[in-house]
């Protein structure tokens, strides 16, 4: 199991906070589920708030031997998802629990800060294509420039950043480019910039439209603003915005997030991202995510004293109901779930990085560089420190500042790659599985076995005719519960 919940879970305690609904919503459907105690570790896991996006290999490894394989594997690929990290932010948020770092509020200082960081990411990729050659010929699929707050970087620093990834990789006509905001960074400016660098897809973190929810976790800027930001992305010919909306909010209600949702439907977000607010600590969970000092809202002291102040944490029962009312007007708006919390439009279809790593046709490596990147291929995966002075320190040495390697053995590549292709929430083909995996069967065997157990709970439908296995509405909820609990690691 990804995370030990025995330690924190109280079966009653969840029970009874599945129970806490708000009257004026339906209860939630997955509650005689969960309550159900053959389903006690998705009830723990999910009473835990962990993080955990994340298919660890599970022997330890070294970097050479991740090199290796990533260059052999990129060989074959059609094409690689590469991620680039800017870990700078003009504020930290309450709730967030990626590694940033906060610039200066003074316009000079702040620019040193960004040239440095953009130096270093550049020495940073140069070192990884000396040591993995492949990479510098095989397609990039899609080129992520994520965060952190990339927007918040001077444009002219955008724009040498982006050229000497052009120069280096291997971009071509099917290249997609997709950039990260802000919605108080995204000014008109940044985003010409972004535009005249080739970028047309945007993410933007919007969490809620309720200012005083906003301010709170200490974003600085408000719902209009964010809604703005949407028009401008598509004046300034950005083909696909999508959004980010957290549920589970200290203060949040479940009419309030079913409302932002709908606005967000309105203003024609192309994927509207519906994340379940976690707080458990990274020292507790396996994560893709490194972390450089805690977030306050992960110290229950502070939790306590902003339930005092009037922002109560949701309760499972009401988390429940945003979920699963924000599921009913997203399908009924034309929006689908591909992969796990992220929403898009059906005519639109799933961002593309998302894809490229986890439909069970395609799985391609991604290569990540920046603070805490992450990176992995089938046979492999690695993260980047995380801690900004070992990372620039090792970057500056001419190293690729990985820590936490770890290789793939033969079993659990493909426990990884069925887990990849669960959390996609679409239908798994045994016709697939097949072709890569040809001693196996999704229908028989373990793993027949283990998608009996969930389909008798409700969780699974089997169709041995279509040779197909697809999570129901129920098992979709609850999907990395299932992933980290049920898979037999
Ligand atoms: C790395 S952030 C980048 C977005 C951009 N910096 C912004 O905040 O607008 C990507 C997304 O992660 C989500 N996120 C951050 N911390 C989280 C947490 N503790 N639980 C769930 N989602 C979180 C937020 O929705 C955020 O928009
Ligand atoms: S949510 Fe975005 S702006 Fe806020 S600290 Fe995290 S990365 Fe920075």
């Amino acid at each position: 199991m990804g995370i030990s919940t025995a330690r924190i879970y109280d079966r009653s305690e969840a029970l009874c906070s599945l129970s806490a609904i708000d009257p004026e919503y339906p209860a939630p459907r997955v509650s005689s589920l969960l309550s159900d105690e053959r389903n006690d570790e998705l009830l723990g896991y999910l009473q835990a708030e962990a993080f955990t996006h994340v298919f660890t290999g599970d022997v330890e490894s070294g970097p050479q031997q991740f090199f290796h394989d990533l260059d052999r594997e990129l060989r074959e690929a059609p094409s690689f998802h590469l991620w680039v990290d800017i870990p700078l932010c003009r504020y930290r948020c309450h709730f967030c629990q990626f590694p940033t770092l906060v610039t200066s509020s003074r316009a000079e200082t702040a620019d040193a800060t960004a040239r440095r960081w953009v130096d270093a990411n550049i020495e940073e990729a140069k070192a990884w294509v000396a040591a993995v050659p492949a990479l510098r010929t095989t397609p990039v699929g899609e080129f992520c420039l994520f965060g952190g707050t990339p927007s918040v970087l001077p444009a002219g620093e955008i724009e040498r950043l982006v050229h000497f990834y052009r120069e280096t990789f291997a971009f071509d006509e099917q290249t997609s480019m997709r950039a990260e905001g802000s919605p108080d960074s995204l000014t008109q400016e940044i985003l010409s910039t972004l535009r005249g660098s080739g970028f047309t897809a945007l993410s933007y973190g919007i969490q809620s439209l309720d200012n005083r929810l906003l301010a709170v976790a200490n974003r600085r800027h408000t719902g209009e603003q964010a809604l703005e930001v949407r028009a401008a992305a598509g004046r300034s010919g950005f083909t696909r915005v999508d959004g980010d909306l957290v549920w589970g909010l200290p203060g949040q209600t479940v009419a309030g997030f079913l409302d932002d949702i709908d606005r967000l439907i309105e203003a024609r977000f192309s994927t509207i991202v519906a994340i379940k607010l976690h707080l458990r600590s990274f020292h507790d969970v396996e994560s893709a995510i490194g972390h450089v000092s805690p977030a306050p809202w992960e110290d229950p002291r502070v939790r306590e004293q902003l339930a005092l102040r009037g922002f109560r944490w949701p309760s499972l029962g009401q988390q429940m109901q945003m979920r699963e009312g924000a599921v009913d007007r997203l399908a009924a708006a034309g929006y689908y779930e591909h992969p796990t919390t992220y929403f898009p439009r059906r005519d639109v279809g799933p961002e593309l990085w998302r894809s490229l790593n986890l439909d069970q046709d395609q799985q391609v490596p991604q290569v990540g560089i920046g603070l805490g990147a992450y990176s992995w291929c089938g046979d492999a995966e690695a993260n980047a420190v995380a801690a900004p002075a070992e990372y620039l320190a090792r970057v500056e040495k001419g190293e690729i500042p990985l820590e936490n390697v770890t290789t793939v053995s033969a079993d659990h590549r493909e426990v990884r790659a069925v887990e990849m292709a669960l959390s996609t929430c679409q239908p798994l083909l045994e016709e697939v599985h097949r072709s890569r995996f040809p001693h196996s069967s999704l229908l028989s065997g373990r793993w027949g076995a283990k998608f009996g157990s969930l389909a008798d709970r409700g969780l699974m439908r089997i169709d041995r005719r279509a040779g197909s296995v697809t999570l129901t509405e129920a098992g979709a909820t609850l999907v990395e519960a299932i992933m980290n609990t049920q898979l037999g690691r």
